[in-house]
């Protein structure tokens, strides 16, 4: 590609995600207007345990979405893992795992339905005529596939890895989720999804008139800044600069004491030239609620030694509840089980009745 394509390309980004942007503004002041309109899926691979990256990223915003009354649907997405490189692990506990997390951190199973891949056929079976719908040049152009693809390094690719943002669509459509909050990379499986919605209306019709068998769901993006890890680099289980949800307080303070800091005593907010600093500001701040400028001036002159104990403390004091928590969910598997059992029960019924009217969508009724 030439320098002036990427030029193009870049710009091309830039305004569809200033679009994104402003779209998901507006969806965020509909929810308060009348939260009752919206049905909001996310997931999870269940490739380990959480960190404070996704509990800032994603993890809070769904309980926030949950308290305001939308109606929220969380997905173990234990059929995404086997699309992984390196094998699965010990793929039990870490579905039980997160599903104790997500209770953990304040997701409540009567209001908030949580369910796994692997229970739910119907939504399995939509797969088939969604891949009808997309081209196999599509599929080999989306980014994470194509970045996935060059991290194996030429090592084949799974059938089922080119395939998934389809099966992600599934995960969306089968509940007809009109909402999905998303980092800016998954915007991409976001379009695709939109594209197999329209393109199955404009294929099979419509059962009732008014509406298409499936709505054009929008990408609520996160509004948190993007944390990084303890050694300032992205933050990410294999570099092991995270901090884990279920790390004691003592693990926490070994891991922020450890963290990469600069020479300079006064400690300031500024991302671009003191990254490291400053994302422990940020973690502080996310934790307390305070501005991480107003943290910075109370340290002062004081150093990172002062830092580093005000951000120990600061992610103590708020992770403290929630380690209580998983730690009596995590002994409890048969309260986890049922949780799931209930959520899977609830995702079933949904992913029947829609599977039944994409089945007289295509004339597959018998
Ligand atoms: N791909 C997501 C991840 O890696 C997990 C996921 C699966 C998901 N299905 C989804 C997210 C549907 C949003 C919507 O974390």
């Amino acid at each position: 590609m030439t320098i002036s394509e990427d030029t193009l390309t870049d710009s091309a980004n830039d305004a569809s995600l200033a679009r994104s942007r402003a779209r998901s503004a507006e969806i965020d002041a509909a929810i308060d207007a009348d939260p009752t309109r919206f049905r909001v899926l996310t997931g999870d691979r269940p490739t380990g345990r959480l960190h404070l990256g996704h509990y800032f990223g994603t993890l809070k915003n769904r309980v926030t979405l949950q308290e305001r009354g939308v109606d929220t649907w969380v997905l173990v997405a234990d059929y995404q893992v086997i699309t992984d490189r390196d094998g699965v692990g010990p793929i039990r506990e870490r579905v039980l795992g997160l599903v104790a997390d997500y209770l953990a951190v304040g997701l409540d199973p009567t209001r908030t339905t949580i369910f796994n891949h692997s229970a739910i056929p119907a939504l399995n079976q939509l797969l088939l005529p969604f891949l009808s719908l997309v081209t196999e040049a599509e599929l080999h152009r989306n980014p994470t596939v194509k970045s996935e693809l060059e991290a194996t390094h030429g090592r084949a690719m799974s059938g089922l890895m080119l395939t998934y943002p389809v099966h992600q669509a599934a995960d969306i459509l089968f509940c007809k989720a009109n909402v999905v909050p998303v980092g800016q990379d998954q915007l991409p499986h976001l379009e695709q999804t939109r594209l197999i919605a329209q393109r199955f209306d404009k294929r099979y019709g419509r059962v009732h008139p008014d509406r298409p068998v499936f709505p054009r769901p929008d990408a609520l993006l996160s509004a948190t800044p993007l944390l990084l890890g303890t050694d300032g680099t992205k933050m990410s289980k294999s570099r092991g600069n995270t901090i884990e949800l279920a790390m004691t307080a003592d693990e926490t303070a070994r891991m922020i004491k450890k963290a990469k800091t600069d020479a300079d005593r006064v400690i300031t907010f500024d991302p671009d030239n003191r990254p490291e600093v400053s994302n422990l500001l940020l973690m502080a701040s996310m934790a307390t609620g305070e501005l991480p400028e107003t943290l910075a001036e109370r340290i002062g002159d004081g150093g990172a030694g002062q830092l580093k104990a005000l951000v120990i403390d600061a992610l103590n004091e708020m992770l403290e509840p929630i380690r209580q928590r998983r730690s009596q969910l995590i002994d409890d598997e048969d309260h986890l089980l049922s949780v799931l059992r209930e959520g899977n029960a609830r995702a079933t019924q949904q992913a029947e009745t829609t599977l039944s009217e994409v089945r007289e969508a295509m004339n597959m009724n018998y």
